[in-house]
């Protein structure tokens, strides 16, 4: 019997009309279904496809065992993490080995930052693994403000709310185009830094990009609190143009 495929179908932003033509045909003949889930959160990729498994589709979540309660510099959080993805591998391998092809939903594209990358590297030498690559939560982020993110040579640097401010003041002061992601309870570190930067001003603020919650707003002029897990911050080029 020849071995299954694990697919990283990304699905895009969050609309599901921006999944690409190849996810969109895969999961409407998908048998196996995973997903990365929060105890007790539908899980936002899962939620993109709601109305769009096929019937009779085995579904598997796959709980993550923390994710906010334990700082990340915790050597518990990387032991419990590793172990959970080891055991969603060995199920998925089972499967494949069984014949069984698997989707895996994947929010955004699955090689930007995403879960999925944890179980590839694990299977990848296994068994049979494909990825369907995705619009990424920025992309859907820099066109909600309506205005284009990079111009003629922009440098765009993406960074992670998570990283220490310096760096992220060092950064944003370098580069023509900043996206920041996993803002969260990180907003007041990256706002100061953004000021730091002096690019603050500048800087728009989206929620739930391409979902049906999306919100727009200068973050000088948004509410100083902490900003929802899906939310990104722009600061758009403004680089040379005929
Ligand atoms: C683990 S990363 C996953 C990125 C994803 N693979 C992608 O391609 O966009 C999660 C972070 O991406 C950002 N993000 C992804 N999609 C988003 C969306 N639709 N709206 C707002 N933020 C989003 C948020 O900053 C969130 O904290």
């Amino acid at each position: 019997m020849s071995a299954g495929t694990i697919y990283g179908l990304g699905l895009g932003p969050g609309d599901p009309e921006l999944m690409t033509v190849r996810a969109d045909r895969l999961l409407r003949q998908a048998r196996h279904v995973a997903f990365f889930r929060k105890a007790g959160r539908k899980g936002q990729a899962r939620q993109i496809v709601e109305g769009m498994i096929p019937e009779g589709a085995v579904e598997y979540p796959m709980e993550y065992p923390v994710t906010t309660e334990i700082p990340l510099t915790d050597p518990r959080y990387n032991s419990l993490l590793s172990a959970f993805y080891e055991e969603s591998t060995a199920h998925l391998r089972a499967l494949a080995a069984g014949g069984e092809d698997v989707v895996v939903l994947c929010e955004g594209d699955p090689f930007f930052y995403g879960s999925f990358m944890h179980l590839y590297t694990r299977l990848v030498d296994h068994v049979p693994v494909e990825v369907v690559p995705a619009i990424s939560g920025m992309s859907a982020a820099w066109t909600a403000t309506g205005s284009p993110i990079t111009w003629g040579d922009d440098i765009l640097t993406v960074l992670m709310g998570t990283l220490p401010e310096e760096v992220l003041a060092e950064r944003m002061a370098a580069s023509d185009a900043v996206v920041v992601m996993k803002i969260g309870r990180n907003i007041d570190k990256v706002r100061r830094a953004l000021r730091r930067a002096g690019r603050h001003d500048s800087a728009w603020l989206i929620e739930y990009a391409a979902m049906p919650r999306q919100t727009v707003q200068r973050l000088a002029e948004a509410p100083e609190k902490v900003t929802p897990y899906f939310s990104i911050i722009v600061v758009h080029g403004q680089g040379r143009r005929p």
